[in-house]
């Protein structure tokens, strides 16, 4: 177990005796402006400056707004004419008390999994991007794709209705699955609840075909019913999506600038799965001030894979850099994409008991996994360092994962209630 892998490094002998309670829990992103984008031109014009400063102004969600870059990032090409507000920003940043840390080093945490959208993660920072191109475009209906339990999709299709267009998502699934009804567990059920039309593909087939031929035919096929389709890519990565996480890197700016500059971090840690969140964060830490180390941990493919994908975003960003100088991408794939360990779903079980923080098992799970295995295994690497751990969301992806979570959980019993208690007057009967 990672936990007790981890142990010798601290003098506290086991995470669960981590007086969480006690915990000095240090927030920053909640009193101040709601939306760290209001100072700045993305800001809807408006003569309610307070309002707007609170975040109270209901004009500013769900609409479009041209957009202006930051300034170390106004040489890139091509600049998106357009944003959608459509995530709840900024997430709040506040210190994760993981325990077994090596000596004095800090971990923070940014909440995207609070980033709004019906739990959409760091896929809302890509569509606020893609989805203002689709609708500046004319597009009706939105195509993607990903793999059947894909928060990407589950993301789309929901964006996507709040600005009442249809979604079409391809997902890729098991030969033995392809030609069943896909249930609704997880991110499926929110998907039928929005009206997706759903188009099943096997694992087979998508490695044949490819995501960029399988979105073309229903591409081509939308398009002789007259509809007006706009196709996003796996995972919303492209140089258009890698804006995102641009944004995300000048919103940790000025999170860090209201608290004076009191805390700066040293490393950022991120799960990696198609590839948009590590270039568009690595990029805006390396061109911005913060210039933190983005380590990468990757759940699918491998790393020399994304360091070439990673440095076809940012060349289609004309960001003239390396990928190989701006991030470091170790592998966390494990088993597989969307495999789990046992002892990965028991990490992502004490996290929970221990921080309170419920980690996704595809991505955030896999990354803090590996970012504790490193810790534990060079500790010289971390010692002193502090460090801002991204959560990605992604956490109806756990509801794939009850059954073999099952074991791991406990902590149930039968009431004992004696038939003789009188019964005092509360609230109701409930029944
Ligand atoms: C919850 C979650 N976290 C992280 C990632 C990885 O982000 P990216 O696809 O930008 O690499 C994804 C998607 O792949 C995701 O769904």
């Amino acid at each position: 177990m990672l936990w007790s892998a981890t142990a010798r490094l601290s003098a506290n002998p086991s995470p669960l005796h981590l007086p969480v309670s006690n915990q000095s829990i240090t927030v920053f992103g909640k009193s101040k402006p709601s939306r760290v984008r209001c100072s700045h031109s993305r800001a809807m014009e408006s003569n309610d400056d307070t309002s707007k400063a609170k975040g109270l102004s209901f004009d500013d969600f769900l609409s479009k707004k041209p957009y202006s870059p930051p300034t170390w990032a106004s040489h890139l090409k091509p600049i998106p004419s357009h944003v959608f507000s459509l995530a709840h920003l900024p997430t709040p940043i506040h210190k994760w008390n993981l325990p077994n840390l090596p000596q004095n080093t800090e971990v923070w945490l940014k909440r995207d999994d609070l980033s709004g959208m019906q739990l959409s993660g760091n896929k809302v920072r890509k569509l606020e991007f893609l989805l203002a191109e689709a609708v500046a475009q004319g597009a009706d209906c939105i195509i993607t794709i990903g793999g059947i339990q894909s928060n990407h999709c589950r993301a789309t299709a929901v964006a996507a209705k709040y600005l009442n267009l249809d979604s079409y998502l391809i997902l890729r699934t098991s030969k033995l699955l392809v030609d069943k009804d896909p249930g609704l567990t997880g991110n499926l059920l929110v998907e039928r609840f929005m009206g997706a039309h759903i188009q099943l593909i096997s694992k087979e087939e998508y490695a044949k075909i490819g995501s960029v031929a399988l979105t073309n035919v229903l591409k081509e096929q939308l398009l002789k019913e007259g509809r007006r389709p706009y196709v996003i890519p796996v995972g919303g990565s492209n140089s258009l999506g890698t804006w995102g996480y641009i944004e995300a890197m000048r919103e940790i700016e000025e999170q860090l600038q209201i608290r004076n500059n009191r805390i700066k971090f040293d490393d950022i840690v991120v799960a990696c799965g198609s590839g948009g969140t590590i270039a568009g964060l690595s990029l805006g830490s390396w061109l911005g001030a913060l210039k933190a180390k983005v380590h990468a941990f990757c759940v699918c493919d491998d790393p020399d894979y994304f360091y070439d994908f990673v440095q076809d975003l940012i060349d289609g960003l004309q960001a003239g850099v390396n990928a190989r100088d701006i991030v470091s991408i170790l592998n966390a794939k494990g088993l597989g994409y969307a495999i789990n360990t046992s002892e990965e779903l028991k990490f992502v079980k004490e996290v929970a008991a221990a921080t309170g923080v419920v980690l996704d098992p595809v991505y955030s799970g896999k990354a803090a996994y590996g970012m504790m295995k490193d810790m534990a295994e060079n500790p010289k690497k971390w010692e002193g360092r502090k460090v801002l751990f991204v959560h990605t969301g992604g956490l109806l992806g756990l509801f794939d994962k009850v059954d073999q979570m099952a074991p791991l959980v406990g902590n149930w019993q039968r009431m004992d209630v004696n038939e003789s208690i009188p019964r005092k007057e509360g609230i109701g009967k409930m029944f």
